[in-house]
């Protein structure tokens, strides 16, 4: 019971990683606000989580919208009194894979509202209250698309790229205030979001796994397990860092 008495708000908490990392906190005693765009999915996965601890509510937040991260904020305070971790995962692929030159605008304005502006209102918004607490845990979701080129993904990569900058930039900020700020860096891992955007396309599986030396694609478990890791005391003296969980393909 790690996380008992915690509060963790969680985006994009309704499907993939999110939600595996909703009932993994929920496994180990915290209280998760589980916050999508989407809110049959969340309250799905709230009423899961309910069956490991106790008080998990989902709640409908666009994160683009800073006035609705804004309220996701302080709806969590009032009913909670705190936020201990909040957990920056809601995001999107390109709708399309192309070269620069052919990337629509809209593609590119749309990944980039949610996965990098959208993460930006995040930390704002918990920022603000984690400081006044005195403390605070903030894991945000990059991928090895942040960290490494990828190709044919203009927006998403720009927009994990930024957040690996956002991760860095405030944990300097905030060191010294008992906040802790890191980031996860997935590569390809068994979600919705690899299953409409990548494996749709036929034969992609095998062309993309030629390059994983693990041989395999990275499981929400796994994922969700960093995330709780980099959440908890045993990582007490790590911040503006970047895990990667890739099989290897970065190698
Ligand atoms: N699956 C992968 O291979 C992979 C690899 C690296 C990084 N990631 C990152 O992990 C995160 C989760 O991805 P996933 O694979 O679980 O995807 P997913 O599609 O299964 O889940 C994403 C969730 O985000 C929500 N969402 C979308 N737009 C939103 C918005 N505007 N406001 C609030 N919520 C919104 C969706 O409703 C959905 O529940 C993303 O940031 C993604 O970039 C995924």
């Amino acid at each position: 019971m790690e996380f008992k008495n915690k509060i963790v708000v969680i985006t994009g908490a309704g499907s993939g990683i999110g939600a595996e990392c909703a009932r993994l906190f929920a496994r180990r005693g915290a209280t998760v606000v589980l916050s999508d765009i989407d809110m049959k999915n969340a309250d799905s996965v709230a009423q899961k989580c309910n069956s490991y601890s106790e008080g998990n509510v989902a709640i409908k937040t666009d994160v683009t919208k800073y006035a609705e991260v804004e309220a996701l904020i302080s709806e969590s305070v009032a009913r909670f009194g705190k936020i201990d971790v909040m957990v920056n995962n809601a995001g999107v692929m390109n709708k399309l894979r192309a070269k620069t030159a052919d990337h629509s605008f809209e593609d590119w304005e749309n990944v980039i509202a949610i996965n990098q502006t959208g993460l930006f209102h995040c930390m704002r918004a918990c920022l603000r209250i984690m400081d006044t607490q005195g403390y605070g845990n903030i894991v945000n979701m990059a991928s090895l698309a942040g960290l490494k080129a990828s190709g044919y993904n203009l927006a998403y990569s720009a927009s994990k790229f930024a957040v690996v900058g956002m991760t860095k930039s405030a944990a300097i900020e905030y060191g010294s205030k008992n906040i802790r700020i890191n980031a996860v860096c997935p590569s390809y891992t068994q979600t919705p979001m690899l299953d409409t955007a990548v494996l749709a396309q036929p034969g992609m599986d095998e062309k993309l796994l030629k390059y994983v030396p693990m041989g395999r694609f990275g499981t929400v478990s796994e994922i969700a397990e960093a995330v709780t890791w980099l959440a908890s005391d045993k990582t007490a003296f790590m911040t503006g860092q970047t895990i990667t969980l890739d099989g290897g393909l970065s190698l």
